[in-house]
């Protein structure tokens, strides 16, 4: 019989995709998302590629009578939990937002899911859980240090309540560590939808070749690097997609425990590596102007993501042109569909 997963944040950028992964490996979707970074329009566009419906809850996941209503109505097996805040700068300015949110938004699904008998759940985490380390690539065992930001506190903050609730209330969890999540789905039908001025490498590129921004800033080019810009590990957002799907067959594997995984390529690229990879993709020269270093910025990190392939039998297939090309298409799409609206 098909598993039924809940889904948080389900609209949202990777969450679009892992539903998209989820039905079409056989499992039934249930999503629930308040819209505080998405759009409702995301689930018709992700039934356009599955040609499958979605149940959609729009609600926020901190309204426990509601959660609890949810999980009285349906039959839910397992749950990806993506819904959070996630702007780096902005948890800096308004860190409650992001502990209210992040954190109290994962203890009310956690105690409700306790409630309904639900054990099963994995859970977005970051590469920043490693701080600042020269010690690339970086595998699970690498320590965890004190959060560079409210945003990367939460993110540990709720590590901690997985694996209390992992070793003491009979809960199954998995965590994935993403290194840095780009590119959009092949079909140009969904992808990131960055609201204002984008902070992230690559919405920047596709919104400057786009003339939507004059030209993108590196920032910095005096890091002890090959080219002495920052590196990163970029990961195509439907391979992290089908990790999910591979993380959430592992689970259900399981006994009470957690595992962790690192969600990378295990390839690190520097900036301007990846502004010539967007050039190629796109055939589009790239306007940019060497800045200055942007604070907090980490000089190089790239993930050992060999447990991921041992346990979980998974690895990447798109490559850095890969991931360019799907992010310039739908920064196309998107174009279109705004000029569509007016
Ligand atoms: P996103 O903002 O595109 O998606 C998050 C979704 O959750 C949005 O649709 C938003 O409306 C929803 N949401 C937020 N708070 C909610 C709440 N209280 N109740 C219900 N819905 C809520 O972000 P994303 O890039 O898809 O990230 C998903 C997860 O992955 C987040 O937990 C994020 O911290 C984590 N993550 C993202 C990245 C990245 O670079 N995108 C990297 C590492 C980890
Ligand atoms: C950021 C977040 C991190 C999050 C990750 C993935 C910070 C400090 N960290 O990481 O928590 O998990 O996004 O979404 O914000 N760059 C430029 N010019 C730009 C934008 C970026 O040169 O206009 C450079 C940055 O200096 C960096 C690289 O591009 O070297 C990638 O930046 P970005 O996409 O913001 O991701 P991270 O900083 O790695």
């Amino acid at each position: 019989m098909k598993k039924t997963i809940l889904v948080t944040g389900g609209l949202g950028y990777i969450g679009s995709h892992t539903v998209v992964e989820l039905q079409e490996n056989n499992y039934d979707v249930v999503v629930i998302d308040s819209l505080s970074n998405s759009i409702r329009e995301v689930a018709e566009r992700i039934a356009s590629i599955t040609k499958m419906p979605i149940k959609l809850y729009i609600a926020d996941i901190n309204d426990e009578s509601l959660i609890d209503a949810l999980f009285k109505q349906e039959t839910i097996d397992g749950v990806i939990h993506f819904a959070a805040h996630k702007a780096v700068g902005e948890s800096v300015q308004n860190p409650f937002k992001y502990y209210r949110n992040n954190i109290d938004g994962m203890i009310t699904l956690q105690k409700v899911m306790r409630q309904y008998h639900v054990d099963t759940i994995v859970f977005s985490s970051s590469c920043t859980v490693y701080g600042d380390t020269k010690n690339s690539p970086i595998n699970e065992t690498h320590p965890v240090t004190e959060a560079i930001s409210p945003y990367g506190t939460t993110k540990l903050v709720c590590e901690q309540i997985l694996k209390d609730l992992c070793r003491y209330s009979g809960f199954r969890g998995i965590i994935l560590r993403y290194f840095n999540p780009v590119g959009a789905h092949p079909s140009a039908c969904i992808g990131e939808l960055p609201i204002g001025v984008p902070d992230n490498l690559v919405p920047y590129i596709t919104q400057t070749a786009a003339g939507i921004r004059d030209k993108l800033t590196v920032f910095g080019n005096d890091y002890n690097t090959a080219d002495g810009t920052n590196i990163r590990d970029y990961i195509h957002v439907v391979d992290l997609a089908r990790a999910h799907v591979k993380a959430l067959d592992y689970a259900f594997t399981m006994h009470q425990d957690y595992e962790i995984f690192n969600l990378g390529t295990g390839k690190g690229h520097s900036v301007l590596e990846v502004i010539k990879a967007f050039e190629q993709a796109s055939g589009k020269p790239l306007p940019y102007a060497i800045g200055a270093r942007r604070a907090g910025d980490i000089e190089q990190i790239w993930a050992d993501a060999t447990k991921a392939a041992q346990l979980l039998k998974w690895t990447h297939q798109y490559n850095l042109y890969d991931m360019m090309d799907t992010a310039w298409k739908w920064q196309i799409a998107l174009n279109h569909k705004q000029s569509r609206q007016g």
